[in-house]
């Protein structure tokens, strides 16, 4: 008989975590005005809001940690980092920040003006924020097949060739670079092929534009490559990431994600000048060059959890466990982003909540009722998160309404993955009684997610 599929680790530290009742949770859901990044983690029983620096260490990694230089200027640990990212993405110019938002702070302060525009795949919120902010324009050029949820089509985070290129001849000058974010987190953790990256690469060249990745999960990225890209069967992860960042001029990166570290993150480039202008900002914004935002220790945790991380076998750990929790939602039938990406699973509210109309945010409706039927936090990746329109100040309805459930690398086992999806098949049993949603009653300009004030109608 062949031997299951198992975990590449086993566990050697744990931390306690509580369930709680109905009732409470429907006290403190309230007390955060409806919105779960107002709750305490402690009101948590299962954590899905984000996989971002809620990842557990190994234990090379905290070993790593006791060998930090602390130096204000020059620290082993920079050089360390540093030699294990140029190892990796042949980049030879790294400036360390505190993590990935900051990244894209500092370089953009160096790249971006306004009336820019910049094309890219669904950008990241943050990154849309730092292009707009800056009163330019985040180009969304995703295939339009992202929008397709029950659509399986194995890279469904791609950059669309002909959008792209349309794009450049018509904005030419006011592109300052192409961004191309891998995974694809927005689109729902998709991947994005070789293919399409060399594509990209062609038009950039012929446009002579420069490409950013955007590579929080360029890991994770390289596993579907390797799994699902025909020639790329044999190669390891390694191979294959450098593969990708050849075809590219610099990243940003939150190392959050597959860094495996709590904190952290960095740009790298191949391009002198783009190093000489991004090191301007870094010092007022993130600190001195050999640290920008990040202590000795992290550094050393980050050059250990990079390496690791880029091995095939952590990889395949983390991404069976996200498809684990899949095969469980197919068989109650509840409808997400086909197929699952690397890190989350992306349920498709506007399928689910049929009753409640776009005004009444049915994604965010979801991940409260999942709330409070288990304690699991999951988060709205729709209509909230979109912001509403720069110009117009009307909610921006034309994307996906999506609930997202992020699996931590590492934290929770299958036994997490059932309770979650048994919760959620709860829910999605008594969808029809969920008639009415939520209502806004305060919200910021920019990212309002994270500090917005709802109401429950109905
Ligand atoms: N780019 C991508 C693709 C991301 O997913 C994130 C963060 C960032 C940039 C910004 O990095 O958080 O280190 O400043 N994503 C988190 C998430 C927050 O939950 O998806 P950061």
């Amino acid at each position: 008989m062949e031997l299951p599929f198992a975990e590449s680790w086993k566990i050697k530290m744990v931390e306690p975590i509580r369930k709680s009742t109905r009732a409470e949770r429907e006290q403190w859901i309230k007390e955060a005005h409806y919105n779960v990044f107002q709750l305490k983690a402690e009101q948590v029983y299962i954590d899905c809001i984000t996989d971002s620096g809620t990842g557990a260490m190994s234990d090379r990694q905290w070993a790593a940690m006791m060998m930090g230089d602390e130096s204000y200027a020059g620290a082993r640990s920079f050089f360390r980092l540093k030699d294990t990212i140029t190892r990796i993405t042949g980049f030879d110019y790294v400036i360390p920040t505190h993590q990935g938002r900051a990244a894209e702070n500092v370089l953009f302060s160096h790249l971006v003006k306004a009336g820019d525009v910049v094309p890219g795949n669904s950008h990241f919120d943050t990154t849309k924020g730092h292009i707009e902010s800056r009163k330019a324009t985040a180009l969304d050029c995703t295939i339009d097949e992202a929008k397709n949820t029950q659509l399986e089509i194995p890279f469904k985070g791609n950059v669309d060739p002909k959008k792209l290129e349309k794009a450049l001849a018509e904005y030419a000058d006011k592109v300052p670079f192409i961004i191309v974010t891998i995974t694809n987190n927005t689109a729902g953790g998709q991947p994005v092929s070789m293919q399409n990256l060399r594509e990209v690469r062609a038009i950039a060249d012929k446009y002579n534009k420069r490409v950013i990745l955007d590579s929080a999960r360029f890991a994770e990225n390289a596993y579907f490559i390797k799994t699902r890209e025909k020639g790329y069967e044999n190669k390891t992860i390694k191979e294959i990431s450098r593969e990708m960042f050849d075809l590219a001029d610099g990243m940003t990166m939150s190392a959050k994600k597959d860094g495996i570290v709590n904190m952290g993150g960095f740009i790298a480039t191949r391009h002198e000048d783009w190093y000489e202008g991004a090191k301007r900002f870094c010092i007022p914004f993130e600190g001195y060059l050999t640290y920008g935002g990040m202590n000795g220790r992290d550094m050393e945790a980050l050059a250990v959890g990079l390496d690791e991380n880029t091995e095939f076998d952590n990889l395949e750990t983390r991404i069976k466990q996200v498809e684990y929790l899949a095969k469980r939602l197919d068989e109650f039938g509840i409808p997400y982003q086909r197929p699952v990406g690397g890190h989350a699973i992306f349920v498709d509210a506007d399928k689910i909540l049929t009753e409640i109309p776009k005004e009444e945010f049915p994604a965010q409706t979801l991940t409260i009722e999942l709330y409070l039927e288990a304690g699991i936090r999951g988060c709205e990746i729709g209509y909230i998160l979109a912001d509403r329109d720069p110009v117009t100040r009307e909610n921006r309805f034309g994307g996906l309404d999506l609930l997202r459930l992020c699996v931590p690398r590492r934290v929770y086992t299958n036994n997490h993955m059932d309770v979650i999806a048994v919760a959620l098949k709860n829910v999605y049993d008594r969808r029809h009684e969920i008639k009415r949603g939520v209502k806004i009653v305060w919200e910021s300009e920019l990212m309002r997610h994270f500090t917005v004030q709802l109401e429950r109608l109905g």
